[in-house]
């Protein structure tokens, strides 16, 4: 039920810090140590390579999964496009791991890669929203993203929740004695902070109809630009502008601009630019100096301890690996003003479904 919500989108963008408390909550066992499947974990170390397959905002959420394994863990991480892995499948490692992400447990997509790797005896783990659904049966192993029914087609709790998933997972797995000192980092503890900082961001709404004031009335397209992390998250920004107020928008990785792209900016093009690296801040920086001398109306996304005066959002600090799950809210409910200006029908965008049970 919506409730006194006028759409169920933005009801379950307001849900997320709560979903990501309610991941901590199901996957700590009473020592504080994480609930994962012991075999999984064996599975995991054991794996030379992880292919994450997904679609959608489910494939955007791999991506951020990769980066996390990639880091945390340090097992190499491949994320495919599912149709595409489909027809077109990469060189497999000796002992892979394939983890399938879907919200509903029943994309064809999806599916259709996971029949075809169980046929070749591989081990398969599901990371999904609805227990019992088909891609949740049909695998090895299965862990839940415990976000609840999501009815709007725009997929928003269901991403975040994915991620805190794949973060638990990564830290299950550390497997190079040391890591854990490197990081020496509680993950429950670093997410419940996530958590927090997702709040606080859920509760700008006002700031947030503001740029969509300043930057996304009168356009026609829209650039999401950030380098490493922060462009999966465009990626995802932009994703979620498209489906919902059909402004075209494009996520980029800002070094990439120069190469061909930086030719559509001209007077007033909005972009939106996502600092939350520190490593690669003063890059980014650069990039946007760059669009900006050619027009660019650029709104920034920076994060608390970077900052610089005039940046439009700032995110409080996080941990470094976490941070997508505080900077897509404000992309989140960007898109959702600004399909209501343009007065779209947001819960359900034309053309779109929420299950895609057909290849
Ligand atoms: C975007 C969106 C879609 C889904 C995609 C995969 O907001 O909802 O891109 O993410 O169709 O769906 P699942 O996760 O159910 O496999």
């Amino acid at each position: 039920e919506k409730g006194l919500y006028p759409h169920y989108m933005l009801k379950e963008i307001d849900e997320q810090p709560v979903v990501i408390r309610k991941v901590i909550s199901k996957y700590q066992d009473g020592q504080g140590g994480i609930l994962i499947d012991p075999q999984l974990r064996e599975r995991m170390t054991m794996a030379d390579r992880i292919y994450i397959i997904a679609c959608g905002t489910s494939y955007h959420a791999g991506l951020v999964g990769k980066q996390l394994i990639e880091k945390i863990a340090n097992i190499p991480v491949e994320a495919h496009i599912a149709s595409e892995f489909l027809y077109n499948r990469s060189i497999l490692s000796a002992n892979p791991l394939f983890i399938f992400i879907s919200q509903s447990g029943e994309t064809a997509d999806s599916r259709g890669v996971l029949v075809a790797i169980k046929q070749m005896g591989y081990p398969t783990v599901t990371i999904t929203n609805v227990p019992g659904s088909t891609l949740s049966r049909e695998a090895d192993y299965t862990l839940l993203t415990y976000a609840g029914p999501e009815i709007a087609v725009a997929s928003t709790k269901a991403y975040t929740a994915q991620i805190a998933v794949l973060a638990l997972l990564a830290f299950d797995s550390i497997r190079e004695k040391g890591m854990e000192q490197l990081y020496g980092i509680n993950p429950f503890h670093e997410l419940s902070i996530a958590a927090n900082a997702m709040e606080i961001m859920i509760n700008k709404k006002e700031m947030m109809e503001e740029v969509v004031w300043q930057y996304l009335t009168s356009s026609r397209n829209c650039f999401f630009i950030g380098r490493g992390v922060d462009y999966y998250i465009a990626l995802e920004g932009a994703l979620k502008l498209k489906e919902i107020s059909y402004i075209q928008a494009e996520g980029f990785a800002g070094g990439e601009l120069k190469h061909g792209t930086i030719a559509l900016v001209e007077e007033g093009t909005p972009a939106i630019a996502l600092i939350t690296q520190s490593h690669i801040r003063a890059n980014v920086r650069s990039n946007v100096q760059e669009i900006m001398a050619r027009g660019a109306n650029v709104c920034m996304i920076t994060m608390e301890g970077s900052e610089e005066r005039g940046d439009q959002i700032v995110l409080p600090a996080v941990h470094e690996l976490l941070t997508p799950l505080v900077s897509v809210i404000p992309l989140q409910l960007i898109s959702y003003y600004a399909a209501k200006y343009r007065g779209c029908d947001i819960d359900k965008p034309r053309n779109l479904a929420k299950s895609v049970t057909v290849e």
